[in-house]
């Protein structure tokens, strides 16, 4: 079942990237830490919602801001290896668009203006505080660095920070196993 194969490898890549492996351990820890509550609320969001179960959709939805201080809207899309560290002050619109393997950190805002919402690619991470906002496309393997704030286009494998966010490093590309990716928290 969809529900349980993205969540799984939800918590796999949390595990992954908080302490570098995926054994029995650090699963168990990963299901354990902060965010990951926020994580199941949404899986559970986004099931609900693709079986038009909209009370139940708003319903994990609502239990979500309450209980993680996490609002992410109904019809946002994130591929397989989502992962919040924290939950707390996350705000996602729920016309965004994500790949795989995207990963945020506290405080992060993904959202609309003029009714245009952020698309992202896979692999991405966000750091705390940071604000995306708009049409804009935010490129494979990208990192955003702590407080930025996105309003242009983010090239794959750069990172970005600043008030308004600058390029400061563009990356090889590296291999796209994301076990194998190294944290950039
Ligand atoms: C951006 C980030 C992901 C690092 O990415 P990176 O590709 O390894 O970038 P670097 O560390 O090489 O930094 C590149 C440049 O940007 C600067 N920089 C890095 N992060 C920055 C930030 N958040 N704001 C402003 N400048 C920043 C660095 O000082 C460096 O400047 P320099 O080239 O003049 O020395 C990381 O710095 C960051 O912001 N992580 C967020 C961590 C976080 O939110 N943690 C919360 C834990 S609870």
């Amino acid at each position: 079942m969809k529900l349980f194969r993205d969540l799984a490898t939800d918590i796999r890549r949390k595990a992954q990237w908080r302490y570098r492996s995926t054994s029995g351990r650090s699963v168990i820890k990963a299901i354990l830490a902060d965010g990951t509550a926020a994580m199941c609320f949404y899986r559970l969001m986004q099931w609900s919602r693709r079986w038009r179960l909209s009370p139940l959709a708003m319903l994990f939805g609502r239990l979500n801001s309450i209980c993680c201080q996490c609002t992410i809207g109904r019809g946002a899309e994130f591929g397989p290896g989502f992962v919040l560290l924290h939950s707390n002050g996350v705000v996602i619109n729920g016309s965004v668009r994500g790949g795989e393997n995207i990963r945020l950190e506290h405080q992060v805002t993904i959202g609309a203006e003029e009714h245009e919402s952020p698309q992202l690619g896979n692999d991405i991470y966000i750091g705390a505080g940071a604000k995306i906002l708009g049409a804009v496309v935010i490129g494979d393997g990208a990192r955003i660095g702590a407080n930025a704030v996105v309003v242009d286009d983010v090239p794959p494998y750069s990172t970005v920070v600043g008030v308004p966010a600058r390029v400061v490093r563009v990356r090889d590309c590296p291999s796209r196993d994301p076990d194998k990716t190294v944290s950039a928290g």
